[in-house]
């Protein structure tokens, strides 16, 4: 029987070092890019994807993914008085009824191998989808979401495919990339799988970014996994042990991806979608026509 991708795992459970002191009480995955925060964002992406169970590896900052999604009776309350039906209505269906939350805690940040592998006992032996929400990804217009298109792949091939993406060849120091070999259009079989080289030893300018389908089997080999880079159990290492294994495949995904872990990418993401924005956009994309000379150097700085 064909199986189907019908949980997807989100880590949320980093330091978020990179945004301290915004992510010293809530994870990076609240940040909001122009009014929803990026979780959000990954959580329409699984579920237009067709997943029905999302399951949070939450950390140090327990509380605010949990409070996000769950009901919010007096908010709705007090929206419903005030007649604000519109609000009350993206409220109400920041997740689908269909869908369940499930939480599971990460006791210490051991890395993103470790947050995966807490998600066994939810996962049990299916194959499921890992979302890295800080990297957001733009819908395709003609191709859907990115991690739709890697389960239309998944349904085909039935084997783990990971999100790939070409990066300049200079930075193949800040992701995992792929040995390819050629196997459809825009489709590799992963032939190894290297954390970060340095660009003269990368195999490849094909970085693993933030979507994966894996089988379950991963989570015997992440049981596995000594601690490597940075003393954290990697997902890399254990998706290399996966290798040895079992067919993976790596799938270069349509639609634009910003890197929201970074500051950097983080505020070309909100500068984009807010110009986008249905509500404001047309305002802001005026006011950054006639502003640009308010961000040059002249203007005082910004400590941070
Ligand atoms: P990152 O490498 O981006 O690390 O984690 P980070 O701690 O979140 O952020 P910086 O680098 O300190 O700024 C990749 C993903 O893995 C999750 C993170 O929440 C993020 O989605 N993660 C990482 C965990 O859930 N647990 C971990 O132990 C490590």
């Amino acid at each position: 029987m064909k199986r189907q991708v019908r949980k997807a795992v989100f880590p949320v459970a980093g330091l978020g070092t990179r945004f301290l002191p915004a992510t010293k009480a809530s994870p990076k995955e609240m940040l909001p890019i122009v009014d929803k925060p990026l979780i959000q964002y990954g959580v329409e992406e699984a579920v237009a994807a067709g997943v029905d169970t999302l399951v949070f590896i939450i950390g140090r900052t327990k509380n605010a993914i949990a409070d996000h999604f769950d009901k919010a009776y007096e908010l709705e309350v007090e929206l419903e008085t005030r007649g604000k039906t519109d609000l009350l209505q993206i409220v109400r269906s920041i997740v689908p009824p269909r869908v369940e939350c499930v939480y599971v805690r990460q006791a210490e940040a051991l890395g993103l191998g470790h947050a995966v592998l807490c998600a066994r006992p939810v996962v049990g032996n299916e194959p499921f989808a890992i979302i890295l929400a800080d990297d957001l990804i733009e819908e395709d217009a003609r191709e859907g979401g990115a991690l739709s298109q890697m389960a239309r792949h998944f349904n085909k091939y039935q084997c783990s495919i990971l999100g790939v993406e070409r990066v300049p060849p200079e930075e193949t120091n800040k992701y995992g990339i792929v040995r390819p070999l050629p196997f459809a259009s825009r489709i590799s079989n992963v032939d190894n799988i290297v954390e970060k080289p340095k660009p003269a030893d990368a195999p490849s300018n094909l970085a693993v970014v933030g979507r994966y389908i894996l089988t379950p089997r991963i989570f015997d080999l992440l049981e596995n996994t000594p601690r490597g880079a940075g003393n954290e159990i990697q997902l890399t290492d254990g998706i290399a042990a996966l290798l040895n294994e079992e067919q993976v495949l790596a799938y270069e995904f349509s639609g634009r991806r910003h890197d929201c872990g970074s500051k950097l990418g983080y505020l070309i993401a909100t500068v984009e979608y807010g110009a986008r924005h249905p509500e404001l956009g047309e305002e802001f994309q005026a006011y950054l026509r006639a502003n640009t000379h308010r961000l040059d150097k002249s203007a005082p700085p910004v400590e941070g």
